[in-house]
């Protein structure tokens, strides 16, 4: 018998990819979201691909008696996944508060309540965007940390940083802090994937919604860079694959593999792709001509980053398998399911 995994934002892009191979894998999911930037409707149709609905808790991580009382109420949960958290970048930098608020008081909460119940093991939804630009490429979990661009990539350091303290100081947390590259696409039922609330920073949600004809056109941020097409240079990752680290994530520390009560992995594919060769894999696969045009560069951009992903590989025995094609076929078909149920 499986334990319990409470997952947070368990309806979120990330998090209800996470569930579904959870489930999978022959875990319950306790799921805990808000429904702030996510539909109660996901968690159905997570029962739909793996035949077993998540209990699903409406609650807000930052209120700290109904933290107390999930914890309380599902005694079997012995593991915390951590994604509930506010995303948006350019939003970050107008509503600073906002994001430290929820952001890291959620972390401060379930670590309390994780001491206060016996629950031992946390996995932590981190980003490479605590490396800001790096000088040396690809970037291990030894490559130093930069000062963080926007409120929204120093909750991530902040939170890593509470988390690790937590590990450091108290005996019974153990922690992983997993730095996610860009992760896209959608899962191959086309049941579930991202939902952007508004016009979408990212750009995959913006190139599927352009091509669906949704959005006029896509603005291609600059390319000037110092990359071989001139344009940014990404690491782009299938969610699927994401979410499959995480059930390894938790396992090591279930199964006590864990090497130190804090454990950094980065999560990437490990292959740089620039803007344009996202968009003409997207072309490629969807046979849909792109309507894009080259822009000036978007404040707070890093030119390049990839992962070296070999960490990963050899300790939670992950790697990638999806291709970016795969990631860039499989978002189209969510894309056109959405547009079925608008
Ligand atoms: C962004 C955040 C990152 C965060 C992640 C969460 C920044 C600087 N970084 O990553 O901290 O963890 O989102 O999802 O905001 N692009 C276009 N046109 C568009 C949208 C994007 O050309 O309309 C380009 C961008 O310039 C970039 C690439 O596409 O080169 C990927 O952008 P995006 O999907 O927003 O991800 P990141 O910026 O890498």
């Amino acid at each position: 018998m499986k334990p319990a995994v409470l997952v947070t934002g368990g309806t979120g892009y990330i998090g209800s990819h996470t569930a579904v191979e959870l489930i999978n894998s022959g875990f319950d999911v306790i799921s805990a979201d808000n429904l702030h930037n996510s539909e109660a409707w996901i968690n159905e149709r997570i029962g739909m691909i793996t035949g077993k609905t998540p209990i699903l808790e409406i609650a807000d991580i930052c209120d700290t008696a109904r933290v107390d009382d999930l914890f309380r109420k599902y005694p079997a949960i012995k593991a915390v996944i951590h994604f509930a958290a506010y995303k948006a970048v350019g939003e970050s930098v107008e509503k600073p508060l906002e994001y430290y608020r929820n952001n890291i008081l959620s972390t401060i909460n379930l670590l309390e309540m994780m001491k206060k119940y016996g629950t031992a093991h946390i996995v932590f939804s981190s980003s490479c965007t605590v490396y800001g630009q790096p000088d040396v490429l690809p970037v291990t979990e030894e490559s130093p940390l930069k000062q963080a661009a926007s409120p929204y990539g120093n909750t991530k350091k902040i939170c890593e940083d509470i988390i690790k303290d937590s590990a450091s100081a108290y005996s019974d947390i153990n922690a992983v802090s997993l730095r996610y590259f860009n992760p896209i696409g959608a899962h191959s039922s086309g049941l579930i994937g991202e939902l952007p609330r508004g016009v979408p920073e990212n750009l995959v949600p913006f190139i599927t919604q352009t091509a669906i004809g949704l959005r006029d056109e896509l603005k291609v941020f600059g390319n000037d860079y110092d990359t071989p097409d001139g344009t940014c240079i990404r690491d782009y990752l299938h969610v699927s694959d994401l979410a499959i680290a995480h059930v390894k994530a938790v396992e090591r520390l279930l199964n006590g593999r864990n090497k130190a009560s804090y454990e950094v992995f980065n999560l990437g594919a490990g292959k740089g792709v620039s803007v344009m060769e996202a968009i003409k894999s997207f072309e490629r696969v969807s046979g849909v001509k792109l309507k894009y045009r080259i822009t000036g560069r978007r404040h707070g951009d890093i030119e390049k980053i990839w992962a070296d992903p070999s960490l990963a590989n050899r300790e939670l025995g992950w790697k990638t398998i999806y291709t970016l094609d795969d990631a860039m076929k499989s978002a189209w078909q969510w894309e056109i399911k959405l547009r079925e149920m608008r």
